[in-house]
C-alpha cells in the first residue's frame, strides 16, 4: 500500500515548522530569533537579477517577518542580508491572505547559505554532469477529471521528486504547469480530492496560496535543497489560472508578485522576458539555456493580438543563442509538438494534431541556433524531429493525469498546415512533416547528461521508482529516442 498524502499533512507541517503566529505587526527578524520558513530554495534568475544567478525564496506565514540570508563565501567571510517581502497584492484578497514569499539574492562565491536556518544550494552548479527535468506536475481536478490527489500511485509527483532528489543533480529544470487544482472538489468524489483548496468564488483567477502547497510546494519539499530549480511558466499558470501563484513563489525575477493581480476586477494578461542561463560543462564546453515564456495563446490556431509580442519574445531568445556556442531552447508549450488524434473533434474539421501553433507561427525562421527545443504541455514523453529543425523535446509526464498511450501518428503535413495541407497562415510556408515519433505515457522525469563532443547529450528517461526505460540521444540538431 502506497502512503496517502495530501494538504492535511501540508497544513500540520506548517504549523510545526512556525512557532511565531500570524500577527498584525510584523516581528523583527534577527538571525538568532528568525522564524523559521516552512521551505526554502534557491531558484535560478538571469545574472541581471542576480550576479550569482540565483535569488534564495523562503515561504512563511503573513505578517511573520522575513528571516535574513546568512551565506558563508570562499574567502573566510561571512554575510547576513536581509531579505524582502514578497507578498501579492491586495486585489488577490483573500486567496493568498495565508502566505508570504521573502526573497534574498544570494552573494557570489557562496559556499553555504541558509535562509531562516533552512540550508539551500548555494551556487550554481560549477560543471553541469547531471539535470533532472520535469514537468506538468500538478494534481488535475477539473470537470470530469478528477486524479486521485491522496494517491501516491495515480498522483506520483512527491515520489518524483524524492526520486529527482536522490539522483543528485546539479539543477533542476521544471517545465512548467505546476497548477491544477482549479475547481471545487465534486463532493461525490471528495475522498479523492483530499480535502484539496478550489477557487475563491467571485475572484478573476482559480488559484490560491493552500491549493499551490498543496500542488507544488509539499510535493517538490525533497527537491529544495537538492539543487538551484530553473522554472518555467506553463500555461496553467497564467493570470486566470495559476499566474499568482507562479508570480508569488516560482517568477525568476525581483518584486514581481504582483504582475498577475486583478485590476479593476479582470485578471491581466502578461508574457514575462526571455532570458538566458549559461552553464559549464566542461573545460571547452558551455550551455546555453534560453527560456521564453509560451504560456499564453492556442495550441490550434494562430492568436493575432498575441503574435507580435509572443515573436519579440523568440526573437529575443534567437539572439541570445546566436552568440552561444551550444543552446537549448526551453519553452513550456512545444513548438512542433504532436497529441494523440484521440481527442480530436470529429469530422468535418481543419483540425490536426501539431500543437503548439501560435508558438510555432511566433518562432517561425528563429529557432536556427538551438540544437534542441525542449518543452513540457503533452502529457507524455514524447521526441519529433522535422527536417531543418532541431529536435523536440517533451517531458510532459511529472505527475498530472497522463494522455492517452495511443493514437500518436506522424501526420500527412507538418505544423502550419491544416488538415488539408493548406497554410494556416499565408505568409508561413508550412513545415514538413515529422521524420521521426516517439511517444511513451507513464509518468516520470528526464536525466539529462553530456556526451562526447559539442552538442551531445544522453536523456535517462525514468520512471517514477528511477529505473530507466527509454534512452534519447540528442546529436545537435538531431534527437532520437529508443526504448531503454
Ligand atoms: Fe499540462
Ligand atoms: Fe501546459
Amino acid at each position: 500500500m502506497l502512503p496517502r498524502i495530501g494538504p492535511v499533512m501540508a497544513l500540520l507541517a506548517l504549523s510545526l515548522a512556525t512557532p511565531l503566529a500570524a500577527s498584525a505587526a510584523p516581528v523583527p527578524a534577527s538571525p538568532a530569533l528568525a522564524p523559521r520558513p516552512l521551505v526554502a530554495f534557491s531558484l535560478v534568475v538571469p545574472s541581471s537579477v542576480a550576479p550569482s544567478g540565483l535569488l534564495a525564496r523562503a515561504i512563511l506565514p503573513r505578517g511573520v517577518a522575513c528571516p535574513p540570508l546568512v551565506a558563508e563565501i570562499s574567502d573566510g567571510r561571512k554575510v547576513t542580508r536581509s531579505s524582502r517581502v514578497r507578498d501579492t497584492p491586495g486585489s488577490t484578497s483573500p486567496a493568498f491572505n495565508a502566505l508570504r514569499t521573502c526573497e534574498a539574492k544570494i552573494p557570489r562565491d557562496a559556499t553555504a547559505v541558509t535562509m531562516g536556518g533552512i540550508g539551500i544550494p548555494a551556487a550554481m552548479p560549477a560543471r553541469i554532469d547531471r539535470m533532472a527535468i520535469v514537468g506538468d506536475s500538478g494534481c488535475r481536478i477539473w470537470e470530469s477529471w478528477i486524479q486521485d490527489c491522496t494517491s501516491a500511485q495515480d498522483w506520483p509527483y512527491a515520489r518524483i521528486a524524492q526520486r529527482i532528489a536522490q539522483d543528485d543533480p546539479d539543477l533542476i529544470v521544471h517545465m512548467g504547469d505546476f497548477f491544477y487544482r482549479e475547481e471545487a472538489c465534486p463532493p461525490a468524489q471528495s475522498d479523492l480530492c483530499a480535502n484539496s483548496p478550489g477557487p475563491i468564488p467571485g475572484l478573476p483567477f482559480t488559484d490560491t496560496d493552500y491549493s499551490w502547497l498543496a500542488d507544488a510546494i509539499v510535493p517538490m519539499a525533497p527537491m529544495f535543497p537538492a539543487a538551484p530549480i530553473l522554472a518555467l511558466r506553463g500555461n496553467h499558470e497564467e493570470c486566470f489560472r495559476g499566474g499568482n501563484g507562479w508570480f508569488l513563489f516560482f517568477d525568476p525575477s525581483w518584486q514581481t508578485a504582483d504582475r498577475c493581480a486583478p485590476q479593476g476586477g479582470v485578471a491581466p494578461t502578461v508574457l514575462t522576458d526571455t532570458y538566458a542561463v549559461d552553464l559549464p560543462v566542461r573545460e571547452d564546453r558551455s550551455l546555453r539555456l534560453v527560456v521564453v515564456d509560451s504560456s499564453n495563446g492556442s495550441d490550434t490556431s494562430i492568436t493575432p493580438s498575441l503574435q507580435p509580442e509572443q515573436r519579440a519574445a523568440y526573437e529575443a531568445g534567437a539572439a541570445l543563442a546566436a552568440d552561444a556556442g551550444e543552446s537549448w531552447l526551453l519553452t513550456h508549450r512545444p513548438i512542433i509538438g504532436l497529441v494523440t488524434t484521440q481527442y480530436s473533434p470529429p469530422p468535418p474539421t481543419e483540425w490536426t494534431p501539431w500543437t503548439s501553433m501560435d508558438q510555432a507561427a511566433a518562432s517561425y525562421g528563429l529557432l536556427d541556433d538551438f540544437g534542441v527545443v525542449i518543452g513540457s504541455h503533452v502529457h507524455v514523453v514524447e521526441s519529433v524531429q522535422v527536417p531543418g529543425l532541431p529536435g523536440q523535446l517533451i517531458v510532459g509526464n511529472g505527475g498530472t493525469l497522463l494522455d492517452a498511450s495511443s493514437g500518436y501518428a506522424i501526420p500527412p503535413h507538418g505544423q502550419l498546415a491544416n488538415a488539408s495541407g493548406q497554410p494556416v497562415d499565408p505568409d508561413l510556408t508550412p513545415y514538413p512533416t515529422a521524420s521521426r515519433l516517439w511517444v511513451r505515457a507513464q509518468f516520470g522525469y528526464a536525466i539529462a547528461t553530456p556526451g562526447r563532443g559539442n552538442g551531445a547529450w544522453r536523456f535517462s528517461i525514468r520512471s517514477v521508482s528511477g529505473d530507466e526505460f527509454a534512452v534519447c540521444r540528442l546529436r545537435a540538431p538531431d534527437l532520437r529516442c529508443a526504448d531503454a
